[in-house]
């Protein structure tokens, strides 16, 4: 149960991160056996290496529990403290229940309010500002964001324009409330949706439009990308957000100390690093290794930065993302951990 709690200034204060993939690595090559591919066509045109795949027994809920738990193992937080648990996704395992309900039982988190959130690939910028927004207006103290996806499940395996770029994955950041005399927390969002747009990026049927229980040509039922006018939106939307967020914080590039940007197509991200200025050691990727991973590529790569030693305490990191809707959200925050 979350209360009105109220009183004293506070700070949504991100401290952790965590992660889950499945097991099966599928290669280029792989997919070379599946649809008229090849790797030397996915690698110059998306930086796609290898993703992850969902075993038959696994849904979305699945990846989620095993997020959240390496969520709450590594920032050492018990499953009980938990207020909410947030998880954006757009691949639920059910059009209803949650997912976030679905996976507040599997962790054992009692206590915690659960809801999905709907922005796609811009999900978890989304979840982090309804949680960071709940912690300062005292609804809750600790929140749990996870994003979780099996793309695998929605693409069509005999479309190659779709069926590389996807992947399955979870992953998570954990934000408590502190003190704003001693952290600084989320400096601002900038966020946004355009529902003209939501044609280029849909999954048709399954919805209350056309439900999956009518007559539709079976390829509907899944992924259907226009590629091209997705890839000039992104180009042109990541710029404008985080210029737009930074103008508004009257903070330069020159001070963000890494981007996370949403990992679809290192084309995208190599685009929006040049037209920002900023240096390309403070980026980091790994798109490489799980494709698009939607609502989950955000913290996954977040998650690996901490690993790989990229993103240390006292770090300012400017996450941007861009999604089905058409949806693009930024953000700007200080990596807080202790
Ligand atoms: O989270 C948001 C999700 N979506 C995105 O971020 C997608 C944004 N868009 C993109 O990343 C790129 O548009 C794609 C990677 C999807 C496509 O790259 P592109 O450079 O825009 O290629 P294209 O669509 O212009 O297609 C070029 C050619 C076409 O052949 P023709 O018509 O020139 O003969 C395609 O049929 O590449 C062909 N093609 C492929 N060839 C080999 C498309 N997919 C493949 C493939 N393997 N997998």
């Amino acid at each position: 149960m979350i209360g009105i709690r109220g009183g004293a200034p506070r700070r949504a204060r991100l401290v952790g991160f965590g992660s889950y993939v499945p097991e099966t690595v599928v290669t280029n090559q792989d997919l070379e056996r599946l649809v008229d591919t090849s790797d030397e066509w996915i690698v110059t045109r998306t930086g796609i290496r290898e993703r992850r795949w969902v075993s038959s027994e696994q849904a979305t809920s699945d990846l989620a529990i095993g997020a959240a738990k390496d969520v709450l193992a590594r920032t050492g937080v018990a499953v009980t403290d938990v207020d909410v648990l947030i998880l954006p996704t757009c691949t639920p395992d059910h059009v209803f229940p949650s997912v976030a309900a679905l996976t507040a039982h599997g962790i054992g988190a009692t206590r915690a309010a659960a809801f999905d959130i709907q922005a796609a690939c811009s999900g978890f910028i989304y979840g982090v500002a309804q949680g960071t927004a709940m912690i300062e207006a005292g609804l809750a103290d600790t929140v749990l964001v996870v994003g979780a996806e099996v793309l695998s499940r929605f693409v069509d395996m005999e479309d190659r324009t779709t069926c590389v770029l996807f992947g399955d994955g979870a992953a998570g950041a954990l934000l408590t409330a502190g003190d704003p005399d001693r952290y600084t927390g989320f400096l601002g969002f900038e966020l946004g949706a355009d529902g003209s747009r939501a044609a280029d990026l849909q999954i048709p049927v399954g919805g209350s439009r056309l439900p999956a229980s009518g007559d539709f040509a079976p390829d509907q039922a899944f992924v259907k990308m226009n590629g091209r006018e997705v890839f000039k939106f992104a180009t042109r939307i990541m710029e404008e957000s985080v210029i737009r967020l930074l103008e508004r914080l009257d903070i330069s590039i020159d001070e963000v100390d890494l981007l996370v940007a949403h990992q679809a197509n290192q084309r995208i991200i190599d685009h929006a690093v040049k037209r920002l200025g900023i240096a390309e050691e403070r980026v980091f990727n790994n798109l490489e290794r799980y494709g698009n991973t939607s609502a989950a590529s955000i913290p996954l790569a977040l998650s690996e930065a901490v690993d790989a030693g990229r993103l240390s305490a006292g770090d300012l990191v400017l996450l941007v993302g861009f999604g089905a809707g058409l949806t693009w959200a930024s953000c700007l925050v200080r990596y807080e951990p202790e």
